[in-house]
């Protein structure tokens, strides 16, 4: 049946599938029948996940996901080796629920490792359905999510399944700058496994249930002879607090996935998309005079630069990474007048807001996501220098300063430079200054920036004739109001083209979203190379 033009649509009754095709009606029941089986599960084994305060990897994904967005793929897959234990135990899915869904609308690729079949270990099948995975999310350009609960390399399995994480590891590398990576880590993640988040952009935990670790508690005492829990080894605290593997960390699931949601409305679903912008919030004309109160005006009392970045960024609200590891370094996703940018800034309440070997690294790599991603750079600055010590020496700070220095250097995307109070020596190059290639460096009145600060400069420039004067304190002073007077006065870098302009700092949020626009269209194609040589 055809519709004339212009005349009415005929509506046609088709006859039902069911009674068109002989046996269609049998596969529908037969389909039925597998779906409930796959939903049954393990009673047993999910009374356990509950009881643990764990959740299936169903019932993860309902919360990660928009209502009935989730389309699974694979769900019949099955092992197929004969392993004890394996033999005659086909569960389908083999452990790991995988597709995609939507987060706000927006495509995301998924995989949900199941702990209640095999503790959620990774055989053959088990990672060609995370491979595939994976592939779908590059090929589509949209982000993807882990949710690992597992076990690490399903023994039986053996070489097989360690060729399924070399598997994932060679595709995640390739994902690296094309998509968002989340990495959940909601159970056990074990040996090898623990690369995954590794490799991620961005690692959950969630404390009293996640634990990362290359070995256990077991191989740990057998090779170092000291006993140690599961939690004080590989827990979230660890983690988010001393080994920086652990991005965010949640006392649940439910706030931890519900934050994960809130990531990806700050994410560009590939490299090649913006960030999603929201409407245009007038920032370019909002006068903040709290944030004059914020920051006290002697270079040497500390404040929370956290406060700050609430003060510049849309509704106070940002998105802080490794909030609990460097601490004297902050970065963050924010929007300011609807854009997405990444703040990075100087913490003066820990160390004074010194740069040390993980403050560099943690800045450097969360520079380079926004890089990778288009996202805009706002470096908020108070540095008094790099922390001095022989600790810091031998424990590299020279080349992990030089992997922050090497991030900002080969950023293209659009870079503001804000000087609140301090920024001296190294520190003040390597926090995005005009010589490395900021496009707006801006300053209030009351920066300070030098090689060095004015006592420091005068005990090196003047040692002879301080130790030849009759009275040392007298000429010091003197020396030291000299010195301030010459070098540390507020224009001495505008002068000199260093710093674009020395702004109110109540004027500092509208700035940034002038600048912000007036940079919008920014291109800097890079050098013709293969890749740069970090200095990791
Ligand atoms: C096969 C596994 C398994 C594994 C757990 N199971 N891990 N089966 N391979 N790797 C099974 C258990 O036999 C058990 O089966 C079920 O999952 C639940 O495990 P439990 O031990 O009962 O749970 P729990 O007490 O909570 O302990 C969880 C655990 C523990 C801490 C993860 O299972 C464990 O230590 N597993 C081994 C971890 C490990 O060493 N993995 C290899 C890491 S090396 P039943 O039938 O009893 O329910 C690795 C290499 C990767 O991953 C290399 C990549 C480069």
């Amino acid at each position: 049946p055809r519709t004339g033009e212009g005349g009415d649509a005929q509506v046609i009754a088709l006859t039902p599938a069911a009674e068109r095709v002989p046996g269609m009606q049998s596969l529908r029941q037969r389909r039925r029948e597998l779906q409930e089986h796959i939903a049954e599960g393990k009673l047993d084994a999910v009374r356990r996940q509950h009881s643990l305060g764990k959740l299936t990897a169903r019932e993860r994904l309902a919360l990660l996901l928009d209502e009935d967005s989730f389309v699974e793929l694979e769900p019949y897959r099955r092992h197929r080796s004969s392993g004890p234990g394996l033999a005659g135990n086909r569960p389908y899915t083999d452990g790991v629920v995988t597709g995609s869904g939507t987060v706000d609308g927006r495509r995301v690729f998924v995989y949900a490792q199941d702990f209640t079949l095999f503790g959620g270990s990774l055989g053959e099948a088990h990672a060609a359905k995370i491979h595939k995975i994976l592939d779908l999310a590059i090929a589509n350009g949209a982000p993807v999510i882990g949710l690992n609960d597992s076990g690490g390399a399903r023994i039986q399995e053996g070489v097989l399944a360690l060729n399924g994480y070399g598997g994932i590891f060679r595709r995640q590398v390739e994902a690296s700058g094309v998509i968002p990576q989340i990495s959940v880590i909601l159970g056990p993640c074990a040996g090898g496994a623990a690369y995954s988040p590794a490799l991620a952009d961005f690692t959950f935990m969630v404390r009293d249930t996640a634990r990362m670790y290359l070995t256990g508690p077991d191989v740990v005492e057998a090779v170092t002879g000291r006993r140690v829990s599961h939690e004080e080894l590989g827990g979230a605290d660890v983690h988010g607090t001393h080994s920086g593997v652990a991005t965010v960390v949640h006392d649940d699931e439910e706030d931890c996935l519900a934050d994960v949601r809130y990531l990806i409305s700050l994410l560009p679903s590939n490299y090649l998309e913006p960030a999603p912008a929201t409407a245009r919030t007038g920032a370019a004309d909002d006068y903040r005079p709290r944030l004059a109160e914020i920051v006290p005006p002697s270079p040497n009392q500390p404040y929370d630069m956290r406060e700050v970045f609430a003060e510049v960024a849309d509704d106070g609200e940002f998105f802080e990474v490794h909030a609990g590891w460097a601490r004297n370094v902050l970065c963050a996703l924010a929007r300011i007048d609807g854009r997405v940018v990444g703040l990075v800034g100087n913490q003066p309440v820990v160390l004074a807001g010194v740069l040390d070997g993980p403050a560099a690294q943690k800045a450097a790599r969360f520079v380079r996501f926004c890089d990778a991603f288009g996202i805009p750079l706002v470096s908020l600055v108070d540095v008094p220098g790099f922390l001095p010590g022989v600790e810091q020496e031998r424990s590299g700070i020279i080349r992990q300063g030089a992997q922050l220095l090497h991030a900002y250097c080969e950023a293209t995307v659009p870079r503001i430079q804000v000087i609140l109070r301090k920024a001296y020596g190294g520190a003040y190059i390597v926090m995005d200054s005009r010589s490395i290639g900021c496009d707006l460096s801006l300053a209030w009145p009351t920066n300070e920036i030098a090689v060095m600060g004015a006592e420091g400069a005068v005990n090196v420039l003047y040692r002879r004739d301080l130790a030849a004067a009759a009275d040392p304190a007298a000429l010091r002073a003197r020396l030291v109001a000299e010195y301030t007077e010459e070098y540390l006065n507020p224009q001495y870098s505008a002068e000199r083209g260093l710093v674009d302009d020395i702004i109110d700092p109540a004027d500092t949020r509208a700035a940034i979203a002038r600048g912000l626009a007036m940079l919008q269209d920014k291109r800097k194609p890079g050098p013709s190379r293969k890749h740069g040589n970090l200095p990791i």
